[in-house]
């Protein structure tokens, strides 16, 4: 019998980011996969030595290796980039950022029942980062771009995700009775791909009513797809309803890679002082396992981070109000209860 392995690219990241990936890498190396990491740095941690903050061969391991495990990178100012995360997006065209949201048992701050998973678009959207001042001080201007490709191949992703996963539903999620060109475009899109897909259920909401709908009856939605500033806020809330941050994985998805990284940032009011939960970076692994065909260990790790959140009796901080007898731990702690329980 063969063993498959793989070679990831592993990048750190700031903050919290080294704290909670070495934990993540902790847990999936115990799995017993033949995983090799190729540690590339990039972010704030390396701005003085490199002279930026995203160098070249960070971008070239992720094309060569196809797969990354990021941590959370600082957004800075004057780096020569608006932002070293949707840089990377971008260069490498991961047009999908899919966060799944799950209630997981022995939570009491998460809603019961939840089980959605957010597909956000990547590339476009205001995240492009055209803005300036039409009369300095006074007046300022955006520019948000939605295109039919861009809408057309999130909102199939959205599908054939929801098809792959045994779920039944896709929402597009929108504001196109404000918006009626550029969101027009994205619901018309979607309607279309849609159209293609008789056996998922679709259907629309308006954003501000999705934002109500979540919070009042979360378990009536599925699969969302949105477009990229709602994506963003969208999936905080979500990640709000199953538990916080600290408990969100995702992913960002090309045609060429895929890079894996956790919805939170790089959290500087907790960075260093072994706080930082790791558990969104652990499933995080997990949905990457899974992305590589290693179901069976992706199992087991979301497996063991249930069983270490039901037992309850180690938390990070985070994790601890309403759980009076729980034990509070650091991140590498936590980590060493969750791969005690590898099965
Ligand atoms: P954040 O997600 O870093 O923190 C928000 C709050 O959640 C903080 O109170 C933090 O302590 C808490 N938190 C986050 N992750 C946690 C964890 N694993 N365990 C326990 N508590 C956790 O968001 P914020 O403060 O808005 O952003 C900080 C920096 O991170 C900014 O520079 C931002 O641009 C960057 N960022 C990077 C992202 C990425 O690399 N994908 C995503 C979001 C923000």
């Amino acid at each position: 019998m063969t063993y498959a392995s793989y070679t990831i690219t592993l990048i750190p990241g700031d903050g919290i980011g080294p704290e909670v990936i070495a934990a993540a890498r902790r847990v999936l190396d115990a799995t017993g996969l033949s995983l090799s990491w190729d540690v590339q740095r990039a972010g704030a941690c390396v701005v003085e030595e490199a002279g930026t903050p995203l160098p070249d061969k960070v971008l070239a391991s992720v094309r060569t290796n196809g797969i990354a495990l990021k941590g959370p990178i600082t957004t800075t100012l004057g780096s020569g980039f608006r932002s070293v995360n949707v840089a990377i997006r971008r260069a490498l065209d991961l047009y999908a950022n899919v966060r799944p949201a799950r209630t997981l048992r022995g939570l009491p701050r998460a809603r019961p029942d939840v089980d959605l998973v957010v597909v956000r678009e990547n590339t476009e959207g205001l995240y492009v980062g055209i803005e300036h001042e039409v009369v300095p001080g006074e007046a300022t201007e955006a520019i948000r771009i939605i295109t039919r490709k861009a809408s057309e191949r999130v909102t199939r992703y959205a599908f054939e995700y929801a098809r792959q996963n045994g779920r039944r539903q896709v929402t597009a999620v929108h504001k196109a009775n404000i918006l009626k060109i550029t969101d027009g475009l994205f619901l018309q899109t979607a309607r279309e791909v849609a159209s293609d897909y008789p056996d998922i259920a679709f259907q629309d909401r308006i954003v501000d009513n999705m934002c109500m709908q979540l919070v009042l009856q979360p378990e009536m939605y599925d699969v969302l797809v949105l477009p990229n500033l709602f994506g963003d806020i969208i999936s905080d809330l979500t990640a709000g309803l199953v538990g916080g941050l600290g408990l969100a994985p995702g992913a960002n998805i090309g045609t060429g890679c895929a890079v894996f990284e956790p919805v939170h940032g790089s959290a500087p009011d907790i960075a260093g002082q072994d706080l930082a939960n790791p558990v969104a970076a652990i499933l995080t692994g997990a949905l990457m396992l899974g992305h590589l065909g290693e179901r069976d260990a992706a199992a087991r790790v979301e497996a063991a981070v249930a069983e270490v959140l039901a037992a309850g009796e180690v938390v990070t901080p985070d994790l601890k109000p309403g759980r009076p007898r729980a034990r509070v731990v650091g991140t590498a702690e936590m980590a060493d209860a969750i791969i005690a329980k590898l099965s």
